[in-house]
């Protein structure tokens, strides 16, 4: 054996001395990184918690809340029974956003997508239960999970029309609570145990037929990645005044902004919350038709209609709802006229095939903690759409 050179011994110390050191500056970056999230995070509970607050008071003006019916009072005329049923898997999404599905970076999908054609379904049809069991476990698109949610929501969708309004029936299995870690109490949104919204697509979006609800879901939304933070947003007092924004950003549609980052390249922010387009040409794209109907409905039956553009606005559109938990199941049914003609509700009309997308908050959660579709069809009396709404 030959015996090992002193000075090398001393080399190999300092290495590893120097090895030492920028694994516990690593492990501080990390642990202010996730500290920074969870603030982030705070901030975006308490003002996502506001909202809802006030909507519930029906003291916000720009959010009208119908009052909720008894169960059976609404689409009391349709016989469910008769109404085929759609099985669809709603997956825990994380931060999954249109930005970072657009990045061959970040997305195995991304060039089949923006360049080919490809709608998510065309992909992950058959996975999403993997991918929503796998992401809500916690990792780079889920970096606060929480423990025991569940990846995925099994539903049932029925749809009818009598001719004049659209009515929907969703059901799905109640789960456990599994206490939020990041909030007081356990839950964001301790007034609605349950949330549901339904999108659907209007024309001129990009990927609007392909991707749904994904054309408005930013990387710098309410607690996204990108999210600006209540100082930037009060820093830009023009365009915080036009969104009517104060902590943080809502959906927006990539349209209404002249410019959308997709890729982040040298440490840009994704998104484009800031590059708001003038009001004359984002009510130019309203009346054409270019944003996504955004219908909600709450735990207790009361309904929002609005739609997803520069912001999210609500619009007044007619809607009725209920929502009722019985037997470990809920069931949330509501109507809304097939076209009520308001600007930001999507008319419904024989013979055309809409892109349309559901979300449900289960467990008291808000935001981006809820389960998704991917890109759903819909149609009035075809059953080649997965949802066929037929005439009752
Ligand atoms: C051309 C096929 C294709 C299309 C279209 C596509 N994806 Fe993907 N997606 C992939 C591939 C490939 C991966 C990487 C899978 C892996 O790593 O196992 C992936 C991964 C993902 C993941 C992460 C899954 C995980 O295991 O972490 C999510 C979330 C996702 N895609 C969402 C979407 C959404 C939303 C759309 C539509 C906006 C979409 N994808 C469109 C191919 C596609």
């Amino acid at each position: 054996m030959r015996e090992i050179p002193q000075e090398y011994l001393a080399s190999l110390a300092r290495v590893e001395a120097l090895e030492a050191e920028q694994s516990a500056a690593a492990k501080a970056a990390q642990k202010s990184q996730q500290e920074a999230v969870l603030a982030q995070i705070q901030a975006a509970v308490e003002s996502a918690l506001a909202e809802e607050r006030a909507k519930a008071d029906g003291s916000s003006a720009s959010e009208p809340a119908a009052t909720g019916g008894a169960a059976g009072d609404v689409a009391s005329n349709v016989d469910w029974a008769a109404v085929p049923v759609t099985d669809l898997t709603l997956f825990y999404p994380g931060q999954a956003s249109f930005e970072w599905v657009q990045n061959g970076k970040t997305h195995g999908g991304a060039r089949p997508l923006t360049k080919g054609g490809d709608a998510c379904t065309t992909c992950h049809a058959k996975e999403v239960e993997t991918i929503g069991t796998k992401i809500v476990a916690g990792g780079e698109i889920e970096p606060t999970p929480i423990p025991g949610k569940r990846g995925t929501i099994a539903a049932s969708i029925q749809a009818a029309h009598d001719d004049e309004n659209l009515h929907v029936r969703i059901q799905w299995p109640d789960a456990g609570h599994n206490p939020a870690p990041f909030v007081d109490g356990g839950k964001m949104d301790p007034d609605n145990q349950i949330k549901v919204a339904m999108m659907i697509t209007g024309t001129g979006i990009e990927m609007g037929e392909t991707t749904g609800c994904w054309s408005s879901c930013h990387a710098d939304n309410t607690y996204m990645p990108f999210d600006p933070g209540a100082d930037a947003i009060a820093a830009n007092a023009d365009v915080a005044s036009q969104l009517e924004a104060k902590e943080t950003i809502t959906k927006y549609l990539t349209e209404s902004r002249t410019k959308v980052e997709v890729k982040g390249r040298r440490g840009k922010a994704q998104g484009g919350w800031d590059k708001l387009k003038p009001a004359e040409e984002i009510d130019e794209l309203l009346a054409n038709g270019t944003f996504l109907d955004l219908l909600r409905i709450y735990a207790d039956g009361s309904a929002s209609n609005g739609y997803l553009l520069e912001r999210r606005v609500a619009n007044g559109g007619d809607i009725s709802a209920e929502a009722n938990l019985s037997g470990g199941v809920w069931t949330v049914v509501f109507s809304r006229p097939l076209a009520s003609g308001a600007p930001g509700d999507v008319p419904l009309e024989p013979g055309k095939t809409y892109t349309v997308g559901f979300a449900i908050h289960d467990d008291y959660a808000a935001a981006r903690f809820h389960h998704v579709t991917l890109d759903t069809s819909l149609a009035l009396d075809d059953d080649a759409a997965q949802i066929n709404a037929i005439k009752q």
